[in-house]
């Protein structure tokens, strides 16, 4: 028999109908929730999730991992350590397209648990990583991406979230993981959905970008986005940005 080439784990997502729903509570009242309950997201290979802090990325990461099988608090399918619940129960409203016959497992890394992550695989070892905790957050947060996503030097099928994946890293690092998600991206049956603040993880080649707004979720070109934009206007004269803030600073000042 030929081999197929292997599915992608997540195909689509959208919300379960519920009349009950209160449009008014959290986490319903996300713009960027109401698309993915109204009318759906379609994840090709590579997804990448960008918006201002708040939008609802974290949100909807979180709420697809749980939905998929995998700790919301990050980990693998197996991994179950558990400090306090922030998630909402939006995991509970989703309904998942899977694959034909694709890959079940996955990784969900989130930053914002890294230590309670780290914590959980130094008494539950499974590689010959090195102590965690006793690495910086940037080395510790690589050695995850590196040893744990990878079996015999390459990452199982399955989906892999992520959830600013760039923190802890310094700009170098940062591309270091460009390149390994790159690399992750070209093996059969990977997925990855990557919710970033980072112009340079956003930049991930044939990635379908999605800005989370106040206009809910929207497909944008890279070039295009607000970080990108922003970013770019700000390294070109950061002394016109801060002039711009001075000005603003005694004006709120005169008005409190
Ligand atoms: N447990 C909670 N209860 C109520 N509101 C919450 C809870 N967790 C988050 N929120 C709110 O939901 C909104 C979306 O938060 P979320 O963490 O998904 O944003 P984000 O896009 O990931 O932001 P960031 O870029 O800062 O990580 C925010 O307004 C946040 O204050
Ligand atoms: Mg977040």
């Amino acid at each position: 028999m030929a081999l197929k080439e292997l599915d992608r784990p997540l195909r689509r997502a959208v919300g379960l109908a519920d009349p009950d729903r209160d449009a008014k509570a959290w986490p319903y009242r996300i713009p960027a929730v109401r698309t993915l309950l109204d009318a759906g997201l379609d994840f090709g290979r590579a997804t990448v999730l960008v918006g201002e802090n708040g939008s609802g990325k974290s949100t909807i990461v979180e709420a697809l991992a749980e939905a998929y099988g995998l700790n919301p608090e990050g980990g693998s399918t197996g991994a179950r350590f558990s400090t306090r619940r922030t998630e909402s129960s939006l995991a509970n409203d989703l309904l998942l397209t899977r694959g034909a016959g694709a890959a079940r497992g996955g990784y969900f890394l989130r930053a914002e648990t890294m230590h309670g992550l780290f914590s959980y695989l130094e008494q539950h070892p499974g590689g010959p990583e090195p102590v965690f905790h006793a690495r910086s957050h940037g080395e510790a947060f690589q050695d995850i991406l590196t040893n744990r996503l990878l079996f015999r030097g390459r990452p199982r099928p399955g989906l892999y979230l992520m959830d600013e994946p760039e923190s802890a890293l310094s700009f170098t690092s940062s591309l270091k993981v460009l390149a390994f998600l790159v690399d992750m991206v070209a093996e059969p049956g990977v997925q990855l959905i990557v919710a970033t603040h980072s112009p340079v993880l956003s930049a991930l080649p044939g990635a379908t970008i999605l800005q989370l707004s106040d206009a809910g979720i929207e497909r944008r070109d890279w070039a295009d986005l607000d970080l990108v934009v922003n970013e770019r206007y700000f390294l070109g004269d950061p002394q016109r940005f801060l002039r711009h803030l001075d000005v603003q600073e005694p004006k709120r000042k005169k008005e409190a």
